[in-house]
């Protein structure tokens, strides 16, 4: 610990100022620079100040109560650790504290001067630890917002290799073998050869444009999201021909941010996938609407739902609501999924546009 700790006794009773000043003078291996401050306003100014290394605050002055302090002191960015001294305390107080984020309370008459110093120290440390700990959490959000990124311009990148690599060769021998079909001999095995082979090629150029359209579809950044999403319902409706699939667009493609459209497309993708795959739906529903200065995407079905809790917990099964999870809330959406056995499962990711809270752009 440091040579000197910082203390600020925020107090409308010098009385306890005196008490406070004689206990931290005491102390052995610590030392301590105490100030004072004797009213709610004057403790609010020091705390703006953000000169000491710990606040001692009295839960009751007068018509203010530490509590409202404490809240206060949290939108300043208040880093140093509270700790409460009251007079009457009682257990629910304490919760109360607690809960508002108090380090430490402490009742007036019932502690020491050791005790006090402990409390001091420990409140220090353990706050420490946990500016630490947000710190470690901020640095893994923006790894996986990174990594993300990553992902998807991996994909791309893979994509368009394909297409022009494997995509033009396909295309050319196709051409070349229709050609030599053409000019074939009467020998019925050989032309029928050719047009197996054709049809082959065919199917391989198929393969090659829906592979690369699962990896990044073009028409997202040539046409935009909401011809994207278009093209997606009335493909899965051509896959999957016994699931309705109904859409509902209620916003302009201008209104949506360029770096929110693939993490949109990406959650519709598997959101409707899982349906597809799991949920024996007879309908699925996409709803994509701005609402309130909000972006509101849900994707329903009326099928046989599932146990959350249980899916989580195997940790054999897949990514997919992981991963939709993880890109909407990097992306600054609120997520939430809805299961039930007799209403089917909806899926729901929620961006508020405008300053605050904001998208935050992985
Ligand atoms: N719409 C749904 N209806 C019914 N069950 C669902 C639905 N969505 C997900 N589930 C259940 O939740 C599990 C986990 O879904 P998740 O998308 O994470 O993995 P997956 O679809 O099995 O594999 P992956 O997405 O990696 O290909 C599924 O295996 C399934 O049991
Ligand atoms: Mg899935």
């Amino acid at each position: 610990m440091t040579n000197r700790i910082r203390v600020l006794l925020i107090d409308d009773d010098r009385e306890d100022f005196l008490i406070v000043s004689e206990m931290l003078a005491e102390a052995e291996n610590v030392r301590f620079k105490l100030d004072w401050a004797p009213t709610y306003e004057a403790g609010l100014e020091a705390i703006r100040r953000q000169a000491h290394d710990v606040y001692l605050v009295d839960y009751f002055m007068g018509s203010r109560s530490g509590l409202d302090l404490l809240k206060t002191a949290a939108t300043m960015d208040c880093k140093a650790p509270v700790i409460f001294l009251t007079a009457h305390g009682n257990y629910a107080v304490d919760l109360k504290a607690m809960e508002a984020g108090a380090s430490d309370y402490l009742v007036k008459g019932q502690f020491s001067a050791p005790i006090l110093e402990r409390s001091i120290r420990y409140s220090i440390m353990s706050k420490r630890i946990e500016e630490e700990l947000n710190e470690s959490k901020e640095e893994l959000r923006l790894l996986a917002a990174r990594l993300l990124r990553a992902q998807e311009d991996e994909r791309k990148r893979i994509a368009r290799e394909i297409h022009d690599s494997i995509g033009s060769s396909l295309s050319a021998v196709k051409f070349y073998i229709d050609h030599l079909a053409g000019r074939l001999n009467e020998d019925p095995a050989v032309r029928e050869a050719f047009v197996t082979l054709s049809r082959a090629m065919a199917h391989a150029m198929d393969e090659s444009r829906r592979i690369m359209s699962d990896l990044r579809p073009s028409m997202l950044d040539d046409l935009g999201i909401i011809s994207t999403i278009r093209w997606f319902c009335r493909e899965f409706q051509t896959i999957y021909s016994g699931i309705g699939v109904q859409g509902d667009i209620r916003i302009e493609e201008s209104q949506i941010p360029e770096s929110l459209k693939i993490i949109i497309f990406r959650i519709i993708q598997e959101a409707m996938n899982n349906g597809a795959k799991h949920s024996q739906a007879g309908k699925i529903t996409l709803c994509l609407s701005l609402e309130n200065e909000a972006i509101v995407l849900c994707i329903s079905d009326d099928g046989i739902g599932f146990d959350r809790e249980a899916a989580s917990k195997q940790c054999t099964s897949g990514f997919g609501l992981r991963s939709m999870r993880e890109r909407a809330e990097l992306s600054g959406a609120t997520f939430d999924i809805r299961s039930s056995r007799e209403e089917g499962t909806a899926v729901t990711a929620c961006w508020v546009l405008g300053p605050l809270p904001g998208p935050r752009l992985p």
